[in-house]
């Protein structure tokens, strides 16, 4: 099994992140100099995938520009001699052909933005990658799925255990077997209260899903919070399909949240050989 196409739901309207995402797809916020979703797009690639495919909504045009030539800035930084950022520009974008967007007209939730890509994926397994789940890792993330994937079949999720007030903010598994590292997945709930909630294991936005889910999608059941909920759709699929959860190794920050957004900059800050001293002193001289 080989996933070879990537869907990334960028079609959310952001509120927690207002009034920065009024004009600004929240994808677009950087983390050090980085917008969120080219670090989703580079795990992507670095798993082997070969087409990215956007699910937008209105006023998400930066993220299609983000990812094509921009030849006025591109000749300016050849007649300056900035060869480094040139590379660096030219590099985030994919070939042509290998990207594709298409538009969630109405924001009705996660599982409704995966169905708006059901004709792009087609007939075989894909990725779900949710940019503002960014995650700092020796591995990316996504390879680490595809290679565990790779082995077992079937679908997966990337999950972590989370503080047990915290399980009303994630789909949390219903676990069978489970050797640590990859955890069968019994049962999926949406956002359960933590008296409720079958355990801690949460799952972060990244997904290794089989077509089928899409006919579940394509039901338009609503769930939890009155949307169409992604966790729903791939509950279906247990028990017909294999269904595993990984621990990945490494970091995940919601960047779609303040706090975990200030704490990325920070962490891919001190990563960074050019910020490391600098950040590091400053963070010690106000601590
Ligand atoms: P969030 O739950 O973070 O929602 O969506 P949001 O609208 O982006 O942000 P807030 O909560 O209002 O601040 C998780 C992911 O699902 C995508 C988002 O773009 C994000 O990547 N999404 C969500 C869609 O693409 N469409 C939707 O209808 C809802």
């Amino acid at each position: 099994m080989r996933v070879r196409k990537a869907v990334f739901p960028v079609g959310g309207l952001g509120t927690r992140f207002l009034p920065a995402t009024k004009a600004l797809p929240k994808e677009m916020l950087p983390i050090v100099d980085k917008p969120l979703i080219q670090y989703a797009v580079e795990e992507a690639a670095a798993a082997g995938v070969e087409e990215f495919i956007f699910v937008t909504g209105r006023g998400k045009a930066a993220i299609e520009d983000h990812f094509d030539h921009s030849y006025e800035l591109e000749d300016l930084l050849s007649a300056r001699d900035k060869t480094e950022e040139l590379a660096a520009l030219r590099a985030a974008i994919p070939a042509a052909g290998q990207v594709a967007y298409t538009r969630q007209q109405e924001p009705l939730g996660l599982g409704h933005a995966v169905w708006c890509a059901r004709n792009l994926v087609g007939n075989e397994p894909f990725a779900v990658l949710l940019a503002d789940d960014l995650i700092q890792s020796k591995t990316p993330c996504l390879k680490q799925m595809s290679d565990a994937a790779a082995e077992i079949g079937g679908n997966m999720v990337a999950v972590m255990d989370v503080p047990r007030e915290h399980t009303a903010r994630y789909g949390i598994l219903d676990v069978g077997s489970d050797d640590g590292h990859l955890a069968e997945v019994r049962g999926l709930v949406e956002k359960p209260d933590p008296v409720e909630a079958p355990s801690t294991l949460s799952v972060i936005g990244r997904y290794i899903l089989m077509p089928e889910v899409f006919e579940y999608l394509g039901r338009k059941e609503k769930g939890a919070g009155g949307e169409i909920q992604l966790t729903d759709a791939m509950a279906q699929l247990i028990g017909a399909q294999p269904f595993h959860g990984l621990r990945f190794e490494g970091t995940r920050f919601d960047c779609g949240d303040k706090l975990g957004f200030l704490k990325a900059t920070v962490a891919f800050g001190l990563d960074r050989d050019d910020l490391r001293e600098g950040l590091g002193k400053y963070l010690s001289d106000i601590s």
